[in-house]
């Protein structure tokens, strides 16, 4: 048998599997049906498990921590109109006030900071405790919204989780450019494959996987179709949306020199960034925030070390001043089950977080004062070397007139 027949006999043999995994939305809407974890073990690997692929993430997360997480924040504010996640978010009642939000959401960045720098296949890793402290505390979510609210339908399905993963993602595959990120075609297509391995050890099954297919364009296909859903309950958002909202807004707010942020503001980033028409007019001080963090984006976009310096102090930030305790303070809850009511974050973090700000305002004035001055001696050079040019010009026609 020559070579290529082996070759041949070998495929039919032994056919490559074939990749599953929704296409369209249409097929993640199937996912409404199952529990929104497949219960497979995260010990064990599943035969797409490419660990040197999956650790692409770290220097791509260092060098983008800054966009990323504004990018985070503003699929969290428009996602909070997401019907599902707003119902299990009320439910436990354990982001509703400021303070409360603040801690959570600290937490929840603190778990992504975790996921995105260490290895979420290895159970001796501190990312596997960390994700699967989160997969835990999904169940027993799941479980009590299960035992307590009557209604028709199941909680947390798969469907909800591919949905609240496009929140994850989406932004950064679907217009990293609004936000100033450079990143190459196989820096996202690896993300999406992180994703993948992140829907896979929350216990999402590769059929209702967002990420399953690996492919970037089935992705964004179907995240664009999810961010118009959510873009289209935005417009008319349950009742609860503006307080949920406005809690997290607040809590972030706690902890920042004044008040940066709002809803509408960040609203108005999404509509931008998505390129829909603004629903409402702003007010002065919201277009002020708007136009400041475009700003920013622009500054991420034009001056590369910008974006470097504050990613590195973002996560300086948290690895030495962690804003929460992983542990209830009060001991009252032991293990990671659910959000501890009881976590609040300290205030040397809070202060950080000052002067954090502060420092990236005057990096984004100095950074911006900068680009003027190269362009300027950009100008001066092209300037110069016109009137060289020119005079030179001017005195051969006077050579060859004499
Ligand atoms: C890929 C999908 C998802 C990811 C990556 C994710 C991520 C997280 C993270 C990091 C936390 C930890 C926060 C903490 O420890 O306090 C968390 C908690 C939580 N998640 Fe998810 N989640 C996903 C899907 C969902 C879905 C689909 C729902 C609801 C429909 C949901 C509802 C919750 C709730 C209720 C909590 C508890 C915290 C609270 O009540 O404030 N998550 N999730």
């Amino acid at each position: 048998m020559t070579y290529p027949e082996r070759e041949v006999a070998y495929a039919s043999r032994y056919p490559p599997k074939k990749k599953i995994g929704p296409t369209s939305l249409d097929d993640l809407k199937k996912g409404r049906a199952f529990d929104g974890d497949d219960n497979s073990d995260p010990k064990t690997h599943p035969d797409w498990y490419d660990l040197d692929r999956f650790e692409t993430v770290i220097p791509f997360f260092k060098q983008h921590a800054f966009t990323m997480t504004l990018m985070w924040h503003t699929s969290l504010v428009i996602g909070f109109s997401l019907n599902c996640l707003l119902e299990a978010l009320v439910f436990t009642g354990d982001s509703g006030t400021p303070k409360k939000a603040l801690a959570r959401y600290m937490l929840t960045f603190e778990r992504l900071i975790d996921w995105h720098s260490g290895n979420i296949w290895d159970p001796s890793d501190k990312a596997f405790t960390s994700l699967q402290g989160v997969r835990t505390g999904h169940a027993a979510v799941r479980k009590d919204m299960e035992s307590t609210i009557k209604r028709e339908g199941k909680f947390m399905t798969m469907y909800d989780m591919g949905c609240v993963q496009a929140g994850f993602m989406g932004a950064m595959i679907t217009m990293p450019q609004k936000f100033g990120m450079h990143a190459t075609s196989k820096e996202l297509d690896d993300y999406v494959y992180f994703w993948k391995c992140v829907g896979r050890q929350l216990g999402v099954s590769d059929e209702f996987n967002l990420c399953s297919l690996d492919d970037r364009d089935t992705v964004t296909g179907i995240v664009t179709q999810i961010t118009d859903l959510i873009e289209d309950t935005s417009l008319h958002p349950p009742a609860e949306f503006r307080p949920m909202a406005q809690a997290y807004v607040d809590g972030i707010n706690l902890s920042l020199p004044f008040p940066l942020m709002s809803v509408d503001a960040t609203l108005a980033l999404d509509y931008w960034g998505l390129e829909k028409p603004q629903p409402r007019r702003l007010s002065w001080a919201d277009s002020a925030r708007f136009w400041f963090f475009r700003w920013v984006f622009i500054m991420i976009g034009y001056a590369p070390y910008f974006e470097r310096t504050m990613s590195w102090l973002l996560l300086f930030s948290f690895k030495h001043f962690p804003p929460t305790t992983r542990l209830c303070p009060v001991g009252q809850h032991a293990g990671q089950t659910r959000t501890c009511p009881h976590r609040e974050v300290g205030s040397g973090f809070k202060t950080f977080v000052k002067v954090y700000v502060i420092f990236g305002i005057l990096l984004s004035v100095l950074s911006f004062l900068a680009c003027l001055g190269v362009a300027g001696v950009f100008m001066f050079q092209v300037g110069l070397t016109a009137v060289a040019v020119c005079s030179r010009m001017e005195l051969q026609n006077y050579v060859v007139g004499q």
